[in-house]
């Protein structure tokens, strides 16, 4: 069994491994690892982990599951998705990918963490209440993986139902936001130290820097990993202000 994760600002890697510990999955690997399409091609079972983006798949996982669309026939996938609130089908959309590609969906699985979406108020919640959230997302997995490995998956987000819900819900008005990459990111010359930090994490590639400041191009995929993690808080997506940097590390050793 071989858990595959992409996350940006760490709730998704955060819930795999919760995952993995309790359904006994010893091998995790991000899609950023070099080794993660050799690791799948060698596993009979996968747990599959993502972020939704507007009730979709964030494009460069989209891309990886298409990208790599002869490792997965035959295999038994679970999918789990989190986010921040709603998604009606989010483990639904990588699910009739990966059929198409010949896999066996065993089930799905949804957990509601903390909004990583920093620069826009919708959806904020205060330190107490994302640890809240956490803590009963935790409750969720260890009893997920428990079916799981009981061999009595959780089918969240597969049905007919929660397809239309999903589309219907969001994905309907803001498919263009997901489908193709973005140069929604935003660095102020004034702030920027040049420090390096975003160009080193950015899973695009899609910063640089350039005469002792950090330039973004047009292959954002909306992360916000680069946002969360800026020591000058220089850098914003989709709004325009630093509100909150989320990272699962600052509730890590509270749990
Ligand atoms: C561009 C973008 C769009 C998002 N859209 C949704 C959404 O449609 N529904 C939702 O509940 N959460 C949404 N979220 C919140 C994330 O899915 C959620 O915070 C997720 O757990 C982040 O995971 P990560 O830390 O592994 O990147 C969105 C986040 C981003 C960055």
């Amino acid at each position: 069994m071989t858990a595959i994760y992409f996350s940006g600002t760490g709730n998704t890697r955060f819930c795999t491994e919760k995952f993995s510990e309790q359904a006994g999955c010893t091998q995790i690997f991000s899609i950023e690892d070099s080794s993660a399409v050799s690791e799948i091609s060698e596993s009979k079972d996968i747990i599959f982990a993502y972020p939704i983006y507007y009730s979709n798949l964030p494009k460069i996982v989209r891309d990886f599951i298409v990208k790599n669309s002869n490792i997965w026939r035959e295999k038994n996938i679970f999918i789990i998705a989190t986010m921040g609130l709603f998604s009606g089908d989010g483990s639904g959309v990588s699910a009739r990918l990966f059929k198409k590609f010949g896999a066996n969906i065993v089930g799905g699985l949804h957990i509601k963490m903390p909004d990583c979406i920093g620069d826009v108020k919708a959806l904020k919640k205060s330190c107490e209440e994302n640890l809240q959230t956490i803590q009963a997302s935790v409750r969720k997995i260890n009893s997920a993986a428990e079916c799981y490995k009981n061999k009595k998956p959780t089918g969240e987000g597969l049905n007919f139902i929660s397809h239309m819900a999903g589309l219907f819900g969001q994905r309907l008005y803001f498919y263009s936001k997901t489908k193709n990459y973005t140069d929604s990111v935003k660095i102020r010359r004034d702030v920027c130290t040049g420090c390096g930090k975003c160009e080193k994490l950015c899973p695009m590639k899609n910063i640089r820097i350039s005469e002792g400041k950090a330039v973004s191009g047009n292959m954002c995929t909306l992360c916000y990993r680069c946002f969360s993690n800026c020591p000058q808080k220089a850098i914003t997506i989709l709004g325009s202000k630093v509100l909150v940097q989320h990272k699962i590390e600052n509730y890590e050793d509270k749990l």
